[in-house]
């Protein structure tokens, strides 16, 4: 019970997940794996992805004994959450249910937009989370593989930034009635600002990161897997790339500097 639970992701967006699972459920305590060196998965084969996938997995369970996992990336999710699920004997969360639930709370049109990596949209996950939970959904999926170099390159303010934003989210404009708009990508709340502002006010951005937490925390208290322990967790944070710059992106989304190591996990 006072063992961590593993979030997982190809970079940093999965901090956005992290986050809000610190928020929700401040006792747990996280340990957090990047695997920014070989970001983004979202262009790379099915099979790639799952490979990746499995290394981080192997990485968390032999370092660390995690008695859950978050998927906190949506390209792994779309490509492994099935397999990973039926493997693992510990409970496994992807964020690409909670996505479309959440979506599906707020759109009063259910005309909804999804923005994702190739893998993501080329997979269909969203389209079936949401046409499984409702089947009156209208859907408008966009990959924009552009987005997830501009988060890791903690470029995410800047005028260019939001030009690249605005150009590709041009395409989603042809639905009038779409009233929402999924981020079906962990690091694509990172750029929200851009995002809202490039599709306009009346349009409600879903981050899966918030119903994902509540997800974590339902199972979490249905296993009778809370943490028990009452002291102040320390939470850990890995990378296979640049610790420096999963610092300086985490500092500014967590709200204060996390202590970030590099490691490998291409033997797992
Ligand atoms: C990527 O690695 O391409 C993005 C991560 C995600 O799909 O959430």
């Amino acid at each position: 019970m006072n063992q961590p639970i593993g979030v997982i992701d190809s970079g940093v967006g999965g901090l956005t997940v992290a986050r809000e699972i610190m928020r929700q459920l401040p006792k747990e305590k996280i340990v957090y794996l990047g695997d920014n060196q070989r970001c983004p998965y979202g262009p790379r084969p099915v099979e790639e992805v799952r490979s990746y996938t499995w290394q981080m997995i192997r990485y968390l369970l032999k370092h660390h004994s995690i008695k859950m996992l978050v998927i906190a990336c949506n390209t792994a999710t779309a490509a492994a959450y099935e397999q990973i699920k039926k493997e693992l004997n510990i409970p496994v969360i992807g964020v690409i249910r909670p996505g479309a639930r959440s979506a599906l709370k707020v759109s009063r049109s259910y005309h909804i937009g999804v923005i994702g990596t190739f893998g993501t949209i080329k997979s269909n996950a969203y389209q079936q989370a949401l046409l499984d939970i409702n089947n009156e959904s209208v859907i408008n999926s966009l990959a924009c593989p552009e987005f997830v170099p501009l988060v890791e390159a903690n470029n995410f303010s800047s005028p260019e930034a939001y030009q690249t934003v605005a150009e590709r989210l041009n395409i989603l404009k042809s639905d009038a009635q779409m009233d929402t708009l999924i981020l079906g990508c962990t690091h694509y709340p990172i750029l929200r600002p851009l995002i809202q502002k490039a599709m306009g006010s009346a349009i409600k951005l879903i981050d899966s990161g918030e119903e994902t937490a509540l997800e974590v925390s339902t199972v979490l208290y249905h296993k009778n897997l809370t943490r028990k322990d009452r002291s102040q967790p320390v939470h850990q944070f890995y990378t296979t790339g640049s610790a420096q710059m999963m610092e300086a992106i985490g500092g500014q989304l967590l709200g204060y500097k996390p202590e970030v190591r590099t490691v490998r996990i291409d033997m797992e």
